[in-house]
């Protein structure tokens, strides 16, 4: 008996082989990888607006460096994205429809306010730190083009949370007024990072399916808990309070045990009720409209180039 085309997919995805563009693939596949890449990819074009707000803000021409570095890096993170996602049959178009229309998902942390010079040290340190956690274990996705993206993303993700880590170090170093600042972007920052790695393991709707088609490798509790157990002692070295009066080492679990998640606050943020959706929503489109003018001199050139070549 001919094995069944799932059949040769599951067996490939059990060999842990690469699936690649043009290779079969479920249709439910597909999808689950449209759906996520895409909001990975709109994650860190919004991702870029929060610090973008401090580049000409910095403290110093090497701060300022760093950050605009890291901001053109979310760019490149979210245009390599987007051509992965391309090659499952989603036009660039499309998925910029579906960003600006708010029809798309993207990272409930890109829609809290930077207020302080301290933010962007925290979100280096913290959700960068987190979406490194997130991000090594999509190196081993079993899509092809998803899982050659993350190896470069993770190696420049690792320079974003050193130069976050280091800001919060510096300040915390500084004066009392510097390391208050610095206490209270962790006081904003915690719970929302905390978020960013999705539902609890029982309120997620895609892990099981994900697993079993080795796109999510790690649950998102595991997720979490790998970063809380990680960045615990981080805030100790800076001499921070972590805001989480729960929190607090289990020496039988080799993890710590922390309070409860405001889950009606990550629910209230991912419908666009957040502090920040609709203002980054607001930029995002205004960029765009203002970028029509360039956009269609480069078509008239194009165009007119290929004319000049055939003539
Ligand atoms: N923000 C917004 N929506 C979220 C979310 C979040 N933090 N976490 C989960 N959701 C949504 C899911 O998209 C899903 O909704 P959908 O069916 O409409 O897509 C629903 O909540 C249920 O969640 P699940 O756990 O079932 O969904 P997933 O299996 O997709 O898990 C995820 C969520 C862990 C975020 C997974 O999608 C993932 O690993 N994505 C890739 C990494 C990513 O997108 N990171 C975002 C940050 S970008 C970044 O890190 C940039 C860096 O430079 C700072």
């Amino acid at each position: 008996r001919s094995r069944s085309l799932e059949e040769i997919f599951e067996a490939r995805i059990a060999r842990d082989e690469k699936i690649e563009p043009k290779d079969w693939m479920p249709e439910k596949y597909r999808q689950t990888h449209i759906r996520q890449m895409s909001q990975h990819a709109h994650s860190e074009i919004i991702g870029m607006l929060p610090e973008g707000n401090w580049i000409t803000r910095a403290p110093s021409l090497r701060r300022k460096a760093a950050l605009l570095a890291k901001v053109q890096d979310e760019a490149g993170h979210g245009l390599y994205l987007y051509s992965a996602c391309e090659t499952l049959g989603i036009s660039r178009d499309e998925l910029y429809e579906q960003l600006h229309s708010g029809k798309a998902k993207y990272s409930s942390i890109f829609n809290y306010p930077t207020i302080t010079w301290a933010d962007i040290g925290a979100i280096g340190w913290l959700v960068d730190g987190a979406a490194i956690i997130n991000q090594v274990p999509l190196c081993n996705t079993s899509f092809g083009p998803y899982a050659r993206a993350m190896v470069r993303v993770c190696k420049e993700e690792s320079f974003h949370q050193r130069q976050g880590y280091e800001i919060m170090l510096t300040l915390c170093r500084g004066t009392e007024e510097q390391k208050a600042m610095a206490q209270d972007a962790l006081n904003r920052w915690w719970w929302p990072s905390l978020m960013m790695l999705g539902p609890t393991d029982a309120e997620s709707i895609h892990t099981e399916q994900s697993m079993k088609w080795k796109l999510k490798r790690k649950s998102n509790d595991e997720l979490r808990q790998q970063f809380i157990d990680q960045t615990v002692p981080q805030a100790d070295i800076l001499g921070l309070t972590i805001p989480d009066p729960d929190l607090k080492w289990n020496e039988e679990t080799g993890h710590y045990d922390f309070g409860e998640i405001d889950w009606d606050e990550f629910w209230q943020v991912v419908k666009g009720h957040g502090p920040c959706n609709k203002e980054r929503l607001g930029a995002r489109v205004d960029a765009w409209n203002n970028g029509k003018w360039v956009r269609d001199a480069a078509m008239a050139y194009a165009e007119k180039n290929e004319k000049r070549k055939v003539a």
